[in-house]
């Protein structure tokens, strides 16, 4: 199947409805609960009218004009009769209505269709990509991004969003890694539930709310060798403890969807696993929300060697718990027939129909169909200053200082020349990162922008690109065009380093390298980066170093030759206002790594919450887990971060050393500001279980605090451990706390050495 991420534009001239109209409100609009509501619906139903509404279309296809291709006629037509459920990339708020008016008007039980979309990381105004704004282990800031983005793209007709990914990934070969919240199961739970509050809000029935999504399901990180949709092999105990738990706490906080995976796991692809689609999701966790399938991916059940055709893939997947069938054209091809022949259960379409009017309802579509299409609402809403300034906050508590030798940053008021150097300098559309929504190109503000927008005015500012990174078309679905050879600006870039106090060197990613489709073997820099870094840094002692990128670089070489580091992502329209902050000190960084950058792509995939081999942990012989020819720690490692500020760590305090079922422990430690600037420390704690039925990482993020201080400031911050931090999935297949001792530490980062211990008794 060819696939076309174009969204449809084209609306004739005339049909579209002047203004929302809520007066055209369908038929079946009836009262009681959502759970009555949804059964009188399904009552009403025909089974060719249930099974469309299983079936999700993408809207690249022109539904308003004339649809030229038998196909495409064919998809009106189903439309029209209302044999779709919903339909992805139909944006604005005139087109998501003119497709909505297609079906109130003329099918027989107007069932509004829902509309979804990829808002990743923001819908016009572009928030950092969600791994970049995961650096940020803002809670509060991550559900506030999540709440514009939600506003945004409810004002352009969208009510549901394919959003967040919470695929623990620890490989950064893998291009969808920027997508997520990293490598830590925790992390990505907290940070998942917060995106859901922000884009679900209290009332999923508000015009400015959105439904959420929780993909994918499950195992897609876990790619193997990083290559995108690769076979998947874990353990089930690997995927208790690190992959279900953000999709558990997603379900847990009422995300309104799921997502199937398109991968396989363990001989079984996701979008066929009933264990885990129906058993797990539906079953244990008693979720009520629908899953949609990936992309294609019922019908990608045949190319994967478990169905033989359509109809085989669509028994699969229905009986796994798929509700949806995303632009497969499995559902709508084979299900009325299967299950007439009774091949399939009538009761499981009624399942899964229930799930998706429930959504509806919830949505308040069947109050209004309308209520999302509002132009002016759109109008106001999209890019306003508001949204920018949301924006610019995310962008800077999202940049991490990785390296700050002599102190070289913040850079202070009497410097008088500054070079900016790099293909990524002025580059004002890499910083939107990929998976852009309707973000407009080349709209952010670029690290040059930022730079001149906040020196001091006496510094003088000069720029040269250096080199070039990406030629050509460059866009989602584009391969990229990097450029290997061209040198010829490097002369001019190490003049102007020369003459400069300090120089500014923007390197890293183009957008388009990290998303999906986007693994890479090497993950140093592409081009001639890597030749002008060094021209640069020989030529200027005083380098920073400016790092834009979707995933963990190899940067080691770069890294010990530049005097400071800053690792900024893809941060959005306001990218460089943000970096600019931070260079001149407007703002301390306060960012911390949600992954590790390893010390060499050897040694991917590189997660701080390892095992231990049970091999010695070094020594004089050879026989001990290692590399040769590289160490095998990170070389940042995960929750790594510096301040422009010191913060010191007083010791442990327990309030008691052991604690029983039901009862609770709590760990204090004191934190000092004893530097001279206000900034921000991430707190963080992790745990080791010494001994446990199997085996477990050395060190687990169980909880962390982001704490504010003023220079000279002291607070205590207090965790409470309970059973459930210390809980895991056991040998006997459940989650249980087991007794013995754990090793409890607090501190900066994970590479924290600092602990204490305390144990927990059953009884
Ligand atoms: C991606 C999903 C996305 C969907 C719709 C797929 O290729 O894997 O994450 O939501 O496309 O665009």
């Amino acid at each position: 199947m060819t696939r076309t991420r174009q969204v449809l534009m084209g609306c004739l001239a005339g049909t579209v409805l002047s203004a929302c109209n809520p007066g055209t409100t369908n038929a079946t609009a009836p009262s009681g609960s959502t759970e009555q509501k949804a059964d009188s619906v399904l009552a009403l139903m025909t089974l060719g009218e249930k099974v469309g509404q299983m079936v999700l279309y993408n809207g690249s296809w022109d539904v308003t004009g004339p649809a030229t291709g038998t196909d495409d006629r064919k998809k009106l037509e189903k439309l029209k009769k209302g044999h779709v459920g919903g339909m992805l990339n139909v944006t604005s708020a005139a087109n998501t209505r003119e497709a909505q008016r297609l079906v109130m008007e003329n099918s027989r039980l107007k069932i509004p269709l829902i509309f979804g979309y990829d808002v990743i990381h923001g819908y016009r105004t572009m928030f950092p990509v969600p791994l970049g704004e995961s650096a940020s282990w803002d809670l509060e800031l991550m559900q506030k991004t999540a709440r514009v983005a939600a506003r945004e793209a409810a004002a352009a007709g969208i009510n549901w969003t394919f959003a967040p990914m919470m695929d623990v990934s620890r490989d950064a070969r893998w291009g969808r890694i920027m997508e997520g919240a990293g490598e830590d199961p925790y992390l990505n739970a907290v940070i998942a539930v917060a995106r859901i509050r922000g884009f679900q809000g209290d009332d999923l029935s508000a015009a400015n709310t959105i439904a959420a999504c929780a993909k994918h399901f499950a195992g897609y990180g876990f790619a193997e060798a990083g290559r995108d949709y690769n076979t998947v092999n874990i353990g089930e105990h690997e995927l208790h403890n690190t992959i279900l738990p953000p999709f558990r706490a997603a379900a847990d906080a009422g995300v309104a969807t799921f997502m199937s995976a398109f991968n396989d796991l363990d001989g079984i692809p996701a979008s066929a696993d009933r264990k885990l689609q129906r058993e797990i999701l539906k079953d244990t966790w008693n979720w009520k929300g629908f899953n949609v399938s990936d992309w294609g991916a019922i019908a990608e059940l045949i190319p994967h060697g478990v169905a033989a055709d359509k109809v085989q893939a669509t028994g699969l997947a229905v009986r796994a718990g798929i509700d949806m069938d995303m632009e497969g054209g499995a559902y709508e091809e084979a299900l009325v027939q299967l299950v007439e022949e009774h091949k399939i259960p009538e009761n499981l379409i009624d399942d899964a129909v229930k799930r998706i009017l429930r959504v509806k309802f919830d949505l308040g579509l069947f109050d209004d169909p309308y209520r999302y299409c509002n132009e002016e609402t759109e109008k106001q809403e999209l890019y306003s200053s508001e949204n920018r300034q949301v924006a610019l906050e995310a962008a800077k508590k999202s940049i991490v200082l990785l390296k700050n030798n002599g102190n070289i940053l913040p850079l202070g008021n009497n410097i008088r020349n500054i070079a900016v150097i790099g293909p990524l300098a002025g580059d004002k559309d890499s910083p939107l990162g990929n998976w852009r929504a309707q973000a407009e190109a080349n709209s952010a503000v670029s690290v040059l922008e930022g730079i001149r927008n906040h020196a001091p005015e006496s510094c003088e500012i000069t720029y040269a690109k250096g080199a070039d990174l990406a030629a050509g078309t460059r866009n989602f679905l584009s391969p990229l065009d990097i450029n290997d050879e061209d040198t010829s600006g490097f002369a001019e870039a190490v003049s102007l380093a020369r003459k400069a106090d300090a120089v500014i060197l923007v390197v890293g990613e183009d957008a388009f390298q990290s998303g999906e489709g986007r693994s890479q073997a090497d993950i140093g820099f592409a081009g001639v980066q890597q030749q002008l870094a060094d021209a640069v840094t020989e030529a200027n002692k005083n380098t920073v170093m400016v790092l834009m990128n979707g995933r963990p670089m190899d940067i080691t070489d770069s890294a010990g030759k530049v005097k400071g580091l800053l690792e900024s992502w893809f941060l959005g329209s306001e990218h460089g206002n943000a970096v600019g902050e931070v260079l001149f000190g407007k703002y301390n960084p306060s960012g911390r790594l949600p992954v590790s950058f390893p010390r060499h792509v050897g040694q991917e995939p590189l997660y701080y919450n390892r095992k231990s081999t049970g091999r010695p942990e070094g020594g004089e012989q050879v026989t001990y887990s290692h590399y040769t020819d590289v160490a095998n720690d990170a070389l940042f490692p995960f929750g790594f971060g510096l301040s422009y500020t010191h913060f010191a760590y007083g010791n442990i305090q327990l309030n008691r050393d052991s604690f029983t079922t039901g009862g609770t422990i709590m760990a204090s430690v004191t934190v000092t500001n004893t530097g001279k600037m206000a900034g921000e420390e991430v707190v963080q704690l992790y745990l080791h279980d010494e001994v446990a039925s199997i085996t477990r990482p050395v060190k687990m993020l169980k909880a962390f605090e982001k704490i504010h201080l003023e220079p000279g400031e002291a607070r205590t911050v207090d965790f409470v451990i309970d059973e459930d931090m210390i809980s895991f999935y056991t040998i006997n297949r459940k989650w249980e706390a087991e007794p013995g001792r754990f090793r409890l530490y607090i501190g900066s980062s994970s590479a924290e050495t600092d602990a204490t211990s305390f144990e927990f008794r059953s009884e």
